[in-house]
């Protein structure tokens, strides 16, 4: 649901956008890149627990993501690997629940299996403990893609009788989406200089606040993050009223 009340920043979504190019300035490879903003992602979710933010989503692999070269998306895989192996356990400690949105099962088996025993392993951890943030990782995720899996569903249900066209509205729509369980962004940042929106929940930021900036992220730090917000709260969001 729309969060129309209450001031406060419930959810921020980023495109961590820019791992390359960062790369290319320090002389190195693109792997090198993505793995400094793999790490910066740790430090980003530490940020927004001080903030009182309570759901983070990260946009981490695209749809579109599978046309880039073999050897980009096979280190991207392994990053992923040793990124879960080793950094998210440590988040799970410290009671951040990890989630995913997207079509994970198209990775390849190894990095497939290690993503659902974190979830699983989350949830085990986590039952009954007070939870200081959720992060969505977008994984294989493009709002085209979901929508074509919502609608699927959505037909489904109704072939068994789940639910009739009558029940068809915006807020049945929002729960076949991945994004069922989360609220809606308040605040989406898009890092690196571009202005677009690459695929990303796209039904879900209809009345969300944009901010672009044009650091890598790899560098966008917490200093980055709180301008983020304080530009966010000088805003007025209207709502359409
Ligand atoms: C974002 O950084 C990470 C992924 C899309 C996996 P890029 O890899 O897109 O970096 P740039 O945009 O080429 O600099
Ligand atoms: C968007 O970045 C996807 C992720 C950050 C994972 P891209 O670098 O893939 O997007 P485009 O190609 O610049 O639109
Ligand atoms: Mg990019």
């Amino acid at each position: 649901m729309l969060n129309k009340t209450e001031d406060k920043i419930k959810h921020v979504a980023i495109i961590m956008d820019g791992n390359g190019r960062w790369a290319k300035e320090h002389g190195k490879d693109r792997k090198y890149g993505h793995r400094a903003g793999a790490q910066n992602l740790i430090d980003i979710s530490e940020t927004c627990i001080k903030n009182n933010i309570d759901y983070l989503t990260v946009y981490a692999f695209s749809t579109e993501n599978w046309n880039r070269p073999e050897d980009e998306k096979k280190s991207l895989f392994t990053l992923l690997e040793e990124f879960y192996k080793k950094e998210i356990k440590r988040l799970i400690k410290n009671n951040i629940k990890i989630c995913h949105i997207g079509d994970i099962s198209k990775f390849p088996e190894r990095t497939y299996n290690i993503i659902k025993k974190t979830e699983e392993e989350t949830r085990q951890y986590l039952e009954g403990k007070d939870i200081k943030l959720t992060i969505t990782i977008a994984l294989n995720y493009g709002s085209r893609d979901e929508l074509s899996r919502s609608i699927k569903n959505i037909c489904l249900d109704f072939d068994k009788g789940i639910i009739t066209t009558d029940d068809i509205d915006e807020n049945l729509i929002l729960r076949y989406l991945d994004t069922n369980d989360i609220p809606e962004p308040d605040l989406l940042i898009r890092t690196s200089g571009e202005y677009r929106l690459s695929n990303f929940l796209l039904y879900q930021i209809a009345y969300t606040e944009l901010y672009f900036t044009d650091i890598y992220w790899p560098d966008f730090s917490e200093e980055e993050f709180i301008k983020a917000i304080e530009n966010y709260k000088k805003r007025k969001r209207r709502f359409g009223g």
